[in-house]
């Protein structure tokens, strides 16, 4: 049978972070609850030189070679803070990548859940064309307004997911159960630049999202929590994840719920360093499960817990290949987070306020600042201008 799943992962991150034992401090807020209570450590920051397109271009620019190029026919975007309400963030980044042009390129929206359901549609997509490849993309700004009760879950970054025949990482398996209903627990109406949550409810829901579906998982396929090596979770923050691990970990053998324990905490690094970035958040968090270790065997079953609010969620699994280590950028990922500079509070509340204008206004930015290759460095005739500073791909 067709292995179907995840040939390539590449992950991107704003260059500046603010910590949050400092905004705790002047927010007057005991830092435990930051690092403890929530669970992160550093929050990333983006200039105004980054959007949800160079985001996720950046993510993708490393990881693909000439035939990937060629072989991508489909592009998707997963994305709950996009640029346009019309054009598609797909299409940018297809052409600031250089992709193939017979392609279709795409925006997917459903809060956190867009990248999921992209790589849903790509899997579907490679089943009828097992020589296509597809791009899926999951890339936000998380944003919920300075000194808000939300503030310290924000966060920003991309992951590109490059969807495969025959894939190096992770094949996916077939069985998945996806549940959604009618719930306002985070939303961000068209009119607002900041999210909007019901953060006791949204922690609620999550938990009972993942519980309903994780009993529908056991019922439909007969699997139990010892047939996972570990389970990764969208991560609004690192403390999430484990409520929900905590609530059906006693379903294990202490040797089950230690390894289920063990992994989840190396599946939050990267997520603890970089806050909530939506639609990336559970790829982060895989990213940072099989970049943290050199335990994990190939054959092993990893399950996947994608939460979106508002709701949707789903859970399903894949497979590690054989040699995935050799598939990975561990050294450019461990790279990127140590060349990050930390802005202080002050400086990290005046990037928040710098914004760009809605009133149609021209605005050259200044993109030698920021290293990311490839920015967004301006705005005229009400279009934005992205560059692609090592291939000059400019418009
Ligand atoms: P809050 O009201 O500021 O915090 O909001 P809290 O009072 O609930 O405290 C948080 C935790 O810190 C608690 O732990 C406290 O006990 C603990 P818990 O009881 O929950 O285990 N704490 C301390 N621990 C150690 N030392 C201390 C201390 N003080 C307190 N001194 C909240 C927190 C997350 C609700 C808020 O930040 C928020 O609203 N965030 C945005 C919404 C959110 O992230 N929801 C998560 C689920 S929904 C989701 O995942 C979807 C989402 O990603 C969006 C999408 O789908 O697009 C958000």
């Amino acid at each position: 049978m067709l292995k179907i799943g995840i040939d390539k992962i590449g992950f991107y991150a704003p260059h500046l972070y603010v910590d949050m034992t400092k905004l705790a401090d002047s927010r007057n807020v005991d830092p435990d609850k930051f690092t403890i209570g929530i669970g992160q450590e550093k929050m990333a920051v983006p200039p105004v030189t980054q959007d949800a397109v160079t985001l996720a271009a950046n993510a993708a620019v490393d990881i693909l070679d000439d035939n990937d190029k060629e072989a991508i026919d489909f592009v998707i975007f997963g994305t709950e803070t996009g640029v346009d309400s019309s054009k598609s963030a797909a299409v940018y980044v297809h052409e600031l990548l250089g992709l193939n042009p017979y392609a279709r390129a795409i925006e997917v929206k459903q809060a956190c859940y867009g990248a999921t359901a992209g790589i849903q549609m790509a899997k579907g997509h490679i089943a009828m064309n097992p020589d296509s490849k597809v791009l899926v993309l999951g890339s936000d700004i998380a944003r919920y307004g300075l000194s808000t009760s939300g503030e310290a879950t924000q966060g920003a970054g991309a992951v590109a997911l490059l969807i495969s025949a025959e894939p190096h990482i992770m094949a996916l398996e077939d069985e998945s159960v996806y549940f959604t209903t009618d719930v306002m627990d985070f939303w961000r109406p068209v009119y607002s630049d900041k999210a909007f949550a019901d953060g006791k409810l949204s922690n609620e829901q999550y938990i009972a999202f993942f519980t309903r579906i994780w009993e529908q998982y056991k019922a439909k396929t007969g699997m139990e929590l010892s047939d996972f090596v570990a389970i990764c979770y969208h991560l609004p923050y690192t403390k999430m994840g484990y409520k929900a691990l905590k609530n059906v970990l006693e379903e294990g053998t202490e040797d089950v719920q230690e390894r289920l324990l063990a992994n989840y905490k190396l599946s939050t690094d990267y997520n603890r360093n970089v806050g909530n970035i939506y639609t990336g958040s559970l790829y982060l968090s895989l990213l940072s499960l099989l970049e943290q270790t050199e335990e994990l065997k190939p054959g092993a079953r990893i399950g996947m817990f994608s939460y979106g609010s508002g709701a949707v969620g789903e859970f399903f699994t894949g497979i590690l290949q054989p040699n995935f280590q050799d598939y990975l950028n561990i050294d450019r990922h461990h790279g990127l987070f140590a060349s990050r500079s930390e802005v202080t509070v002050p400086e990290y509340e005046a990037i928040f306020e710098e914004a760009l204008p809605t009133d149609g206004s021209t605005v050259e930015l200044d993109i030698d600042n920021d290293p990311a290759k490839i920015c967004l460095a301006g705005i005229a005739d009400d279009k934005r201008q992205y560059v692609n500073k090592v291939s000059r791909v400019a418009y």
